[in-house]
């Protein structure tokens, strides 16, 4: 009788504990689906500029630029350099002294706070994307 009784309530137990997990599944889905749809909805950045003529050469040159990521804390400072076409170049220096900045520079992950940066004479704020050579 007592075994039978407690096979009985276990069978009877399972399916509600069950369902409870499912719950909370279902809850955990749901909070991920929001974010999912939260990021699917952001708006797409409109960088472009108005040049659409393509890069020839691509002279690329950094004109007096400064940049911080947070204001006041200057990273970049008064930082010029000219590279020619085709020309491959290395930047050293120590961690921290910002050299993935200048690609995020060069790449609009960022843009300048002043100064420019010029590809073939043109600044980069001007130059549509589909003008670049990817
Ligand atoms: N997204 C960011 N927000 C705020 N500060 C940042 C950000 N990225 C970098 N920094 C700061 O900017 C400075 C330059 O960082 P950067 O990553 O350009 O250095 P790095 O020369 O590439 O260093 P490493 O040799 O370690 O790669 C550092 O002081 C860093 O803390
Ligand atoms: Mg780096």
């Amino acid at each position: 009788m007592i075994s039978a009784f407690v096979v009985y309530s276990k069978q009877f137990s399972r399916p509600i504990n069950e369902l409870a997990q499912l719950y909370g599944q279902i809850q955990t889905a749901l909070a991920g689906a929001e974010r999912i749809f939260a990021v699917l909805d952001e708006e797409s950045e409109n960088k472009d500029g108005d040049r659409n003529d393509p890069v020839r050469e691509g002279v690329i040159e950094f004109k007096n630029v400064n940049f911080s990521y947070v204001p006041g804390k200057q990273v970049i400072s008064d930082f010029s350099l000219k590279v020619e076409a085709g020309k491959k170049i290395a930047l050293v220096g120590s961690t921290g002294s910002g050299k993935t900045t200048i690609v995020n520079l060069l790449m609009r992950f960022y843009d300048v706070d002043s100064g420019s940066i010029l590809i073939d004479g043109t600044d980069i704020r001007d130059v549509s994307t589909d003008a670049l050579p990817i």
